[in-house]
């Protein structure tokens, strides 16, 4: 039988949460397509029983869906509500019809992640979040509210739009009335606006305005934010209320210097991520979101490129919170660029980009509208004509932003004349920036995307056979790809580059380049698959942070090489790096402009420090290298030990195998299991090896260089969870975290 039919039983199935990726579950496979995770991909259902309170019977009741990869067609009480080709972006349901209310609802989705959209892992199931939405009939619509804010001496006015939806109220010219309140980020009401409206049309949009005295700016290190407060009244009587954050602040692009924030240069230090992380596939709990947002934060990163498609709500509420900038895309150029739906639809009406433009609009964080990346048409006259028509949609739902695409070639043609930003996706020659840059010098230029570096975390030398890249920044793998210096420089010494997005932040599944089988995930992220931080991202630390910092790039446990000559670097934003082998000097050296500083060092066991001086000579910052001893014990640490009894908090837990005196030791590979009490369960490990076929779900992980994660996910009850890691000749380690 059909399982769209409520009749259907489901009692052999399992329980899962939502977010879900059902693909990650899978076991690496040769045959399966190495560009997307060589992990098997097949359909899915999924159902869901719950009931609809009869009081709800007069009122408009909707499920938005957040995201599902992908070719859903969604099923209540046995009755098709609709389908949705895009993984990427959000749809909703009006159920009304179909709803039993007062009794049992069974919603069923079939979901088919078999057609790609695009050529990186994109996992399958519904990984986004899922809403029953419960209003009167007259209520605020979906995404129907739009804040926008002029600034000018020492004031901002405020421009508020709100839709409201009343399909249903008929025969009535009942009064309505809006009310918008506008509250400060420290919480005090700050302005309101009080409007009667029609409630005739469906739906209705009223523009409002409010002046906001002395706003406090939403700026990367004063991340603040705003929230509009949207009451709807009919006859004097509340009918709806919604919240909207929102954030205050200016932003320009400068074709001769650049980007502006506030008024005040800020250059782009992005980084190109895509969804999926170790442990979880694409199914991310919103906690996990924050958490790598903040890893990048924390490397100088301020800027995200949501490559390559629209990413969730709450990713984007990280970035306005956290002070992250974001370069927010569509998918394609067009629409959903797909042969078909499942029953043959083709999708041409850019409905994908309104959705994103319109779900996206009031997010601070986001700075531009990229239309698309790297498409065949880019550099024609057919391209320019899409975009251009896309232009048009963006500018329907949003005139504050600049509208742009990654291109990868045909600059000074097709798009890159009708766009308002022109991105470069590489380069044959950082020359190509200036070429296109003096023929159109009124278009403001900037890197969409750079370097293609690879390396893996804690490799010295490249090993075709488990297909490892070593960590030096020396060689790209293949002509248009840079190292991180060779990204870096051309845009950092070009005043009119606004900055760059690189290639990528953390590693993700699919693209092994340069490498196929055995490798299962890419080598671009400047943090590993786990999170954990490759020496690239110290490079980046150096060169996007003024806390000072040093860095030593090379390992020091070499039994057997005693005398040989080793490479050693050293990434720092200090005057002066010197270094020393066992308290002896080996000399001390100016690090170069956006690179590192050298040694060959004759090896000898022992510490290996490096001090980062101020001009006066001050050490400043400090780092050691040691050569460690065989592992006897584990250790277990998590950047917080409270989570939500929500049955979806997560926390990121680290594994480290320690010598006796307790440093990492960078040849372990023990495998590590755990054990798990209390209200939590392991929703997933990894250790940051592209050629570990372990699968992600599972309750042990070998060490990767002496490090691997577990992922602790709360239940829904409050408790103590203890976690145990333990491995053969070891000593264990336990962690205890609360639930609440
Ligand atoms: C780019 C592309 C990215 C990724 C990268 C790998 O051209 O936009 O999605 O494939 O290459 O180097």
């Amino acid at each position: 039988m059909d399982p769209a039919s409520p009749t259907f039983s489901d009692s052999t199935w399992r329980t899962v949460h939502l977010p879900h990726d059902y693909v990650v579950e899978g076991t690496f496979t040769p045959t399966a397509d190495v560009g997307h995770g060589s992990l098997p991909v097949v359909p899915a259902w999924y159902r869901k029983t719950f009931v609809i309170p009869a009081g709800d019977r007069n009122k408009v009741v909707w499920l938005d869906f957040d995201g599902v990869f992908r070719d859903s067609i969604v099923y209540l009480n046995g009755h098709k509500l609709g389908e949705h080709p895009s993984g990427y972006t959000g749809f909703s349901y009006d159920i009304g019809k179909f709803a039993h209310f007062g009794g049992s609802n069974t919603l069923a989705v079939h979901v088919d992640p078999t057609q790609r959209e695009g050529w990186w892992y994109e996992g399958g199931g519904i990984y986004r979040h899922v809403w029953l939405n419960v209003a009167n009939f007259v209520h605020v619509a979906p995404m129907g509210t739009y804040v926008t804010a002029k600034c000018a001496s020492s004031k901002a006015t405020l421009t508020i739009q709100t839709s409201v939806a009343s399909s249903q109220l008929r025969g009535t010219d009942a009064a309505g009335k809006l009310i918008s309140r506008i509250y400060a980020p420290d919480g005090r009401e700050v302005a309101e606006a009080s409007t009667p409206i029609s409630l005739q049309g469906n739906p209705t949009t009223s523009t409002q305005t409010a002046v906001v005295r002395q706003p406090a700016l939403w700026s990367l290190d004063r991340p603040q934010l705003y929230r509009l407060h949207t009451i709807l009244q009919v006859s004097g009587a509340t009918v709806d209320e919604t919240d909207t954050p929102f954030g205050i602040r200016t932003i320009r692009f400068d074709a001769e210097h650049g980007f502006f924030l506030n008024g005040k240069h800020v250059e782009i230090q992005g980084m190109c991520n895509h969804q999926d992380f170790a442990g979880l596939g694409i199914g991310l709990p919103d906690s996990i979101m924050y958490w790598r947002v903040k890893r990048l934060k924390a490397m100088g990163c301020n800027a995200l490129r949501m490559a390559h498609n629209p990413p969730p709500a709450e990713l984007l509420d990280d970035c306005d919170k956290l002070g992250m900038l974001v370069m927010d895309e569509n998918r394609h150029l067009g629409d959903t660029q797909l042969p078909k739906s499942p029953t043959g639809t083709t999708y041409s009406d850019l409905s994908d980009l309104a959705w994103m433009v319109q779900h996206d609009r009031n997010h601070p964080s986001v700075i531009m509208w990229s239309m698309c990346n790297e498409e065949p048409l880019e550099a024609g006259a057919e391209g320019a004509k899409i975009f251009t028509a896309m232009k048009d949609v963006v500018h329907r739902y949003d005139t504050t932003r600049p509208v742009t695409c990654a291109m990868n070639y045909g600059w000074g043609q097709g798009i890159s004349l009708v766009e308002d930003l022109t991105g470069f996706n590489y380069f044959n020659s950082p020359a190509d920036y200036d070429t296109f840059h003096k023929a159109h010098p009124s278009i403001p230029v900037y890197a969409s995307e750079t370097s293609s570096g690879t390396s893996d975390r804690e490799v010295y030398a490249d090993d075709k056979v488990k297909a490892y890249v070593n960590q030096f920044d020396m060689r790209p793998w293949y002509s248009d790809a840079n190292t991180a210096e060779q990204a870096w420089q051309p845009v950092i010494s070009r005043p009119y580059m606004a900055g760059s997005f690189v290639w990528t932040g953390f590693d993700y599944k699919g693209e092994p380049t340069p490498y196929g089988w055995p490798d299962i995930n890419s080598h671009f992220g400047s943090l590993d698959m786990a999170g954990f931080p490759k020496a690239e991202y110290y490079y980046y630390q150096s060169v996007w942070t003024t806390k000072p910092m040093v860095h030593i790039v090379g390992p020091w446990n070499w039994e057997g090489s005693e005398g040989k000559p080793i490479n050693i670097w050293c990434y720092s934003n200090t005057a002066r790096v010197e270094l020393f082998l066992k308290n002896r000097s080996l000399g001390s050296k100016v690090v170069p402009a956006a690179s590192h500083a050298a040694w060959s060092v004759p090896y000898a066991p022992g510490t290996l420090l490096a001090r980062g001086y101020d001009a006066a000579g001050r050490t400043i910052a400090e780092d050691t290298v040691q050569t460690t001893s065989s592992p006897v014990k584990l250790q277990l640490s998590a950047d917080r030990t409270l989570l939500t009894a929500d049955g979806e908090d997560a926390v990121v837990v680290s594994v480290a195998v320690l010598d006796q005196k307790g440093r990492i030791v960078p040849s372990a590979g023990n495998r590590v299991s755990f054990q798990i009490s209390g209200p939590g369960q392991i929703a997933g490990v990894g250790n940051g090896d592209p050629a570990d076929h372990d699968p992600d779900k599972a309750t042990s992980r070998l060490a990767f260089h002496g490090l691997c994660i577990a992922i602790v996910q709360a239940a829904e009850k409050t408790g103590t969870i203890r976690l145990t890691a333990t491995s053969p000749g070891l000593a264990p380690a336990v962690l205890s975290l609360q639930t609440k």
